[in-house]
Formats: structure tokens, C-alpha cells, sequence
């Protein structure tokens, strides 16, 4: 697993700066979540985190969502680049292309994938704008207001208590990942 050579990859089909800021942060998410489960792929899960949203300029959003996925892989094999688990991870972040969530990497990528921006969301709010103002108390209040941040997926982000971690550990996990690339997420 090269990052340089996935950066490479992300640089050049994603253009869109707030999806690139995203796709470092859901990265940074995996690669914690992998330490926490002790998981012995922590590169493939968090290149997988870069990666899921490769094919955002390539398809389109709002015609045919179920091509979300599958474009990706089409570009990472032609690339060479990624392995089969990976792949279903990225698949099954979106359940609109018809895959299912079957295993613990998948489910990391599923629950990844929206607490990101929910944080950024949060941290948006305040005057500052900075991810040093979340607190994990901001999160968990923001969890019940359904109107806050509506298309954040809260059922995706609850079910990290698949794997056996606490909601409320994930989304300090995901605010600690986060602060420490503060600077790329200019947050
Ligand atoms: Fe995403």
C-alpha cells in the first residue's frame, strides 16, 4: 500500500477541495479505528479511507448514485492499485449500489465515512471554526438534534457498536484523528 502513489490517484480524479479534505479525513478515522480494533491492516483501511469517494467527479451524484462504488474500483484496478477486501469496503459504503455490509473493515468505512463531516459540521458552528472547540459532549448532543447536519447518517455512525466499540469512544476517536490533521482540513 503506497499512500504516495494513492495521493497521486486522489489528486488527480478528485478535484473538488472540500471531498479531498473529506477523503483525508475518513483516512485518518480508519487508520485510528485499525489501532483500536487491533487490526493487523491499518494501511488498507485507511487507504481504503482515502480512497472511497475517488470516483466523486466521475460519477454522477444525482443521475446515478448505484455507480458510486463500482467506478472507484474500475479506476483502482486500472491502476493496479488495492486488494479484493478493500474493494468490498469501498462497495459497501454505499448501500445504493446494492452491497451489503458483511464485514468489520466494511462497517469501519460505513461509520467513518459520515462522522466526519457531522464533526466538521459541528465544528463549523462555532465562531472559531476550529475542531479545538468539539468537545465530545458537542457530538453526542448533536447526535439527537436530527435537524443538525440531517444528511449525516446517524444510524451508519451508531452502528460502529457492531464492532464492539462505544458510540461515544468513535466519535472521540474521530474528533482526536481529525484535530491532528487540522492543518489539511483547515479546521
Ligand atoms: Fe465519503
Amino acid at each position: 500500500m503506497d499512500r504516495k502513489f494513492a495521493i497521486s490517484l486522489l489528486e488527480k480524479h478528485v478535484t473538488t477541495p472540500h471531498i479531498i479534505k473529506h477523503s483525508y479525513a475518513v483516512e485518518a478515522v480508519m487508520r485510528s479505528l485499525a489501532n483500536k480494533l487491533g487490526s493487523q491492516d491499518e494501511e488498507k483501511w485507511a487507504m481504503a479511507g482515502l480512497l472511497h469517494d475517488l470516483d466523486n467527479d466521475t460519477v454522477d451524484w444525482k443521475s446515478d448514485m448505484s455507480l458510486h462504488g463500482p467506478k472507484t474500483i474500475e479506476l483502482l484496478k486500472e491502476n493496479d492499485f488495492g486488494t479484493e477486501d478493500m474493494y468490498r469496503a469501498i462497495l459497501a459504503h454505499n448501500p445504493l449500489n446494492g452491497s451489503r455490509i458483511e464485514s468489520d473493515f466494511e462497517r469501519a468505512l460505513y461509520a467513518a465515512d459520515p462522522i466526519t463531516g457531522f464533526i466538521t459540521a459541528i465544528a463549523l458552528v462555532y465562531p472559531d471554526k476550529k475542531l479545538s472547540s468539539v468537545k465530545l459532549k458537542s457530538i453526542t448532543k448533536r447526535m439527537k438534534e436530527t435537524r443538525f447536519a440531517a444528511g449525516a447518517n446517524r444510524q451508519a455512525m451508531k452502528s460502529i457498536e457492531k464492532l464492539g466499540i462505544s458510540f461515544n469512544d468513535f466519535a472521540q476517536l474521530s474528533l482526536d484523528a481529525m484535530r491532528e490533521i487540522s492543518d489539511t482540513l483547515a479546521l
